[in-house]
């Protein structure tokens, strides 16, 4: 047995040997089959569901066993034992840092967490409501417009910068958006504080002379940036390749990352989770909810996946989290209702046949909300820890020497060679 498909084509009487490699067949090794013709066989794949757009060493998942890693480390024992800024470093770099290495790193990011003022007056030009996922990704791509030699994707050197910058900024950018639409003054950043817990004083500082969050929220946001961090080719990543792959700057890339992660079927998930929370409103509503549900009414927030046809194992490790939260905040009444919800929901056919589990997105929401943030900040949330994921998977994109600009074809159905006919004409 080899590892090939022999196919014969019954249009020409055609046989071909199609070789699989990595469980693929390569597109241009289907296009060797041409229909009598002439026209190179294609695939049809909306949403890409079968189909493979690159080779990466980034991010492992196993869907049907729940498995997720990082560069080959287990998620929970990166999510227990690491932090966040090694995380990153992980993924951009491929291993675990030196100390030397980590240090530096840490410096570097801590040293590049301010914006241009100018950056500061863009965004305080937004509406008084204008949603900071809307704020986050206008502001991500102006910085394209302040770093020019971003734009020369050759140097790694320049690369390297950039990926510092953005991871160092991005909390910046989130918490302004935060502050713009509290109506509160924006907080610099103190860089004598940690990557987690500068965030949280950008976010929550009023008049103190230094914000001094609970240790066990810093930890515990440090866990959901560590959860989030990259995961393969979904959504938002393929968006950044995809824009990447026009060998355009990485701030404009990300920028396209923070536009596609915005979808309430991606990362907005967990803002939609908590407002269909709020919605079942008590416990009792949800027999009644599930119902409408399989009724196709509505999706349930937070389940389901395109690869984990099992428990996310990111759920698993938030559900845990929610307990240390909760601990230093008081329970989320939601959790009761959410609970009860994935109790319902995995005894039901409905949703035990087309294996719904609960994703990264069920869980967050509730963890999000004891902080005090509101719905609308929690993909923002998201976009921070997502973002070395984004640069990891940008970096090896631009490195690839088998990628191309990305340029799918298309399946045309529409009119052939119509005679025009001049508004004169038409509108007489
Ligand atoms: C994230 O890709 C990633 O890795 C994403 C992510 C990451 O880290 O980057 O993990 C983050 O985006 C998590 C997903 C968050 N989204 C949601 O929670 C929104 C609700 N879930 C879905 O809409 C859905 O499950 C998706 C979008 C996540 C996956 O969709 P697919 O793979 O395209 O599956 P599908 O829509 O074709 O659904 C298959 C079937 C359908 O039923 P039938 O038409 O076969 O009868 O399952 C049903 C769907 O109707 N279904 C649901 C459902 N999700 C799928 N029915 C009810 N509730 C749901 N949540």
């Amino acid at each position: 047995m080899t590892d090939s498909l022999s196919v014969r084509d019954n249009r020409t009487g055609q046989e071909y040997d199609v070789p699989i490699e990595n469980g693929t067949v390569k597109g241009a090794d289907l296009g060797k089959i041409k229909s009598p013709d002439g026209q190179p066989l294609a695939v049809y794949d909306p949403g890409f569901v079968n189909t493979a757009s690159c080779k990466s060493s980034v991010t492992f998942i196993d869907g049907d066993e729940g498995i997720l890693e990082y560069r080959g480390y287990p998620i929970e024992q990166l999510a227990e034992q690491s932090t966040f800024l090694e995380v990153a470093y992980l993924l951009v770099h491929g291993e675990l840092p030196t100390q030397t290495q980590y240090e530096t790193w840490e410096h570097d990011i801590t040293y590049h967490t301010f914006v241009h003022e100018n950056v500061k007056s863009f965004m305080e030009g937004f509406r008084y409501d204008a949603h900071p996922m809307g704020m986050l990704m206008a502001s991500v791509g102006a910085l394209s417009t302040f770093y020019p030699d971003a734009r020369d994707i050759e140097d790694d050197e320049i690369r390297q910068l950039q990926i510092v910058r953005m991871i160092a900024k991005m909390p910046t950018l989130g918490a302004w958006s935060f502050r713009h639409a509290q109506g509160k003054p924006f907080v610099y950043p103190d860089n004598e504080l940690g990557y987690t817990a500068n965030f949280l004083s950008m976010l929550f500082k009023m008049s103190e002379d230094r914000f001094g969050a609970d240790e066990r929220l810093v930890k515990a946001l440090d866990v959901l940036f560590i959860l989030h961090a990259d995961h393969e080719q979904n959504c938002s990543t393929n968006a950044v390749r995809s824009i990447g792959s026009s060998q355009v700057d990485p701030y404009s890339a990300v920028a396209g990352g923070v536009g596609a992660l915005y979808g309430p079927l991606h990362g907005g998930a967990n803002e939609a989770v908590l407002r269909m929370l709020r919605r079942i409103k008590d416990k009792k509503n949800v027999p009644d909810f599930i119902e409408g549900v399989k009724n196709g009414d509505e999706r349930l927030m937070g389940f389901g996946h395109r690869v984990y046809k099992n428990y996310d194992p990111r759920a698993k490790i938030i559900k845990k989290a929610c307990d240390d939260v909760f601990e230093v905040t008081g329970v989320n009444p939601l959790l009761e209702i959410a609970m009860e919800l994935e109790k319902i929901a995995l005894e039901d056919e409905y949703f035990v046949s087309r294996k719904l589990y609960p994703n990264v997105d069920f869980y967050s929401g509730l963890i999000y909300e004891a902080f005090q943030f509101p719905p609308e900040m929690f993909t923002v949330l998201f976009a921070i820890g997502r973002t070395p994921g984004w640069l990891a998977q940008w970096l090896e994109l631009v490195q690839d020497k088998e990628q191309k600009i990305a340029r799918p074809k298309q399946i045309y159905t529409g009119d052939r060679t119509l005679d025009f006919v001049p508004s004169s004409k038409r509108w007489s």
